[in-house]
């Protein structure tokens, strides 16, 4: 039999990549072919001769351009491009976690300074302002009063790149010092954490600490809408518990894991590259 090629796209090589690569070395019959999104080019019609990509880029630019590519050429992606699209913009999550009835919090979406504010003052405060493409609790403003987005609106505005011409809007989730950030790999929600903080930004790339969260079975039905609702495959999905149940906040498609299998203690590598290989099998 002959090996698997698995093509594993990547920039930097962090913890999660290295903790992939040592898994995926354990496996026998498996071949890596390193591709680094910092010196591949592309030739229309043309890629390298593996079986599938793995795809674990920090740029969300590269990242999707890459799979877009691969994909042209037949070759499976975990994850596939139209899951990148939907995951890396809050917007496209939005739109479709609500097409799929998955409950999320109340959100406004808007273009202009003025329907902006107008959109925050329907929404009732306080609200949370966030970029539709970014990652690590980046640029986000928790915004208290109308004088507060009044500001933040101008200066979004003023100093603001063209990605601050789209306000992504949601209420506020008083979320009780923590979230949840759950693991879905194919169809199974293989692990959980809680991510603790006295900050309201509870990322732990922002100091929260990570503990165990039970998969318990509304858990898992709220997560498997959610990856399904995006497209599936290997992913992340951030959670609050409010007074409502539980409502998806977002979806991570190049997930971090590094703080959640000691804490866990579920061999989260093991678990993606089998669902990795099974990708290259279903093709073969
Ligand atoms: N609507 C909200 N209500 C309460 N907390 C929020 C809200 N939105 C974001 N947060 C906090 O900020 C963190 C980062 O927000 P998130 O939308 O996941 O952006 P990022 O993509 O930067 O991780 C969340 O994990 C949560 O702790
Ligand atoms: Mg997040």
């Amino acid at each position: 039999m002959s090996a698997t090629r698995v093509g594993f796209l990547h920039s930097l090589i962090r913890k999660e990549e290295k903790l992939l690569l040592t898994e995926f070395s354990s496996r026998p019959n498996v071949e890596m072919v390193l591709l680094d999104d910092r010196r591949l080019t592309f030739d229309l019609g043309r890629g390298p001769d593996v079986d599938v990509v793995v795809e674990r880029s920090i740029n969300h630019s590269r990242a999707l351009h890459a799979l877009r590519l691969f994909q042209s050429l037949g070759i499976p992606c975990v994850n596939r491009y139209q899951v990148s699209l939907t995951c890396g913009d809050k917007i496209l999550t939005a739109v479709a976690l609500r097409d799929h009835g998955v409950p999320q919090p109340d959100l406004r979406i808007a273009f202009t300074e003025e329907s902006a504010l107008g959109a925050i003052e329907d929404l009732g405060y306080p609200v949370v302002l966030k970029p539709a493409v970014g990652s690590w609790g980046r640029l986000l403003s928790k915004i208290n009063d109308r004088d507060a987005a009044e500001t933040v609106l101008e200066h979004k505005t003023v100093l603001g790149s063209y990605h601050h011409s789209i306000f992504f809007i949601q209420k506020y989730v008083a979320k009780k010092g923590r979230d949840i950030r759950a693991f879905v790999v194919g169809d199974e929600c293989i692990a959980a954490i809680y991510r603790s903080s006295d900050h309201w930004i509870t990322n732990t790339a922002r100091g929260a600490t990570a503990s165990n969260c039970p998969v318990t079975p509304e858990l898992a039905e709220v997560c498997l809408a959610a990856a399904k609702a995006v497209g599936g495959g290997v992913v992340a999905i951030d959670l609050f518990e409010s007074d409502d149940g539980l409502l998806v906040n977002e979806v991570n498609y190049t997930m971090e894991f590094r703080n959640s299998i000691d804490t866990t203690g579920v061999n989260i590598p093991d678990k993606v590259i089998g669902y990795v290989l099974d990708q290259a099998k279903a093709r073969a």
